[in-house]
């Protein structure tokens, strides 16, 4: 897989940024989550070193590629050398969410580039499928809490897009039993299956909140308490059976308060963007271009 480095910002038209903006927040969690913050997620593969853009979590889904190689294209040319790749992914994240009429929050700086990366590890990556217990021991295994880190950073989902391929399950044969998953409100299903019909394109985009698509706020979890995640991995964080002593609390308590999200969501995101950063400059560089090593 290639990344186009020769579109410019200026191409991308507004909406085109606004869209490429809101991925680069799930690119940063899925640079974080593989290897920490070190923006090994944007390497392409070379000497036999598999790209983590092939694994499954990303291929055909990690969207904005695009626009961080030319974020850096812009910077090399005003100032080489100084910014690195993952540091411009914890930067984008920060302004996706404030220019979206989230928080805002001081982006702590000066994380090096990997020289490697990890296909292996990205397989692993939290998925959409995965249980409540398995969501909760990958953050925990990411060093974040899995509880208030769990939840604050799936409010995440309160913008961007998803493809029906990950809610026709749901919708038509959940675990199997040719039923509906009955955690999923009706009238959502109803909505739901006329824009993801159950042989139909699975790669067609819906919002993940089709409330206020497009602007950071709690409805995200408004959306839980009347079942109305569209992800399974969502919805479990409020209906799993055992979510009753762990993250339901939680996602009762930001469905309240908006500003009671806000807070957290900046606290786990800083702490996210912390995730084993390379500081030591024998074990990581800022890279040319984010898809390739300086010694390449
Ligand atoms: C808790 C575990 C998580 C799972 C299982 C998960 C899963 C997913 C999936 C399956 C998609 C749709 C991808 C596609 O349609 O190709 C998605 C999109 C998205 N996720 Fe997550 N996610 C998680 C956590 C997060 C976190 C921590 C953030 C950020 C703080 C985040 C932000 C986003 C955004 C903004 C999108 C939309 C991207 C776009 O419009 O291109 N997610 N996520
Ligand atoms: C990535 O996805 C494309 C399109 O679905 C597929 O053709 C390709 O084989 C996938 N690549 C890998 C490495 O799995
Ligand atoms: C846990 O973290 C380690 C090191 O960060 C990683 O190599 C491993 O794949 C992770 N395991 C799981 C199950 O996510
Ligand atoms: C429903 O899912 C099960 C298990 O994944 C699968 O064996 C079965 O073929 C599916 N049914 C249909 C109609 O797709």
């Amino acid at each position: 897989m290639s990344s186009s480095s020769s579109t410019r910002v200026s191409q991308l038209g507004a909406a085109g940024l606004l869209a490429a903006l809101l991925a680069a927040i799930r690119l940063h969690f899925h640079d974080c989550f593989v290897q920490g913050c070190d923006g090994s997620l944007l390497l392409d593969t070379f000497d036999g070193m598999e790209s983590e853009k092939d694994a499954r979590p990303n291929n055909g889904s990690a969207r904005g590629f695009e626009v961080v190689d030319a974020a850096k294209a812009a910077l090399e040319d005003a100032c080489p050398g100084v910014v690195s790749c993952a540091d411009i992914l914890a930067i984008a994240a920060e302004i996706s969410v404030e220019l979206s009429g989230g928080p805002g929050w001081n982006v702590l700086l000066g994380r090096l580039d990997s020289f490697t990366s990890s296909k292996a590890d990205a397989e692993n990556l939290p998925g959409p499928f995965d249980g409540l217990d398995v969501l909760r021991a990958k953050f925990r295994n990411a060093t974040l809490d899995d509880t208030t880190d769990l939840v604050a950073l799936s409010g995440g989902h309160t913008f961007g897009r998803v493809q029906c391929q990950f809610v026709t399950g749901r919708l038509y044969n959940f675990s199997g039993t040719n039923q509906p998953d009955p955690t999923l409100d009706a009238t959502y299903r109803a909505f739901l299956s006329q824009r993801c019909p159950r042989n139909g394109d699975g790669t067609s985009l819906n919002d993940l909140d089709p409330t206020t698509p497009d602007n950071f706020d709690k409805n995200y979890f408004t959306n839980l308490e009347v079942n109305r995640g569209f992800l399974q991995s969502d919805q479990e964080l409020k209906s799993d059976p055992g979510a009753a002593g762990t993250t339901a609390p939680i996602v009762d308590r930001f469905a309240g308060s908006q500003e009671a999200f806000f807070s957290s969501f900046v606290t786990s995101m800083i702490k996210m963007g912390n995730i084993r950063p390379i500081t030591d400059p024998s074990q990581g560089e800022v890279r040319n271009r984010c898809a390739f090593v300086n010694s390449n």
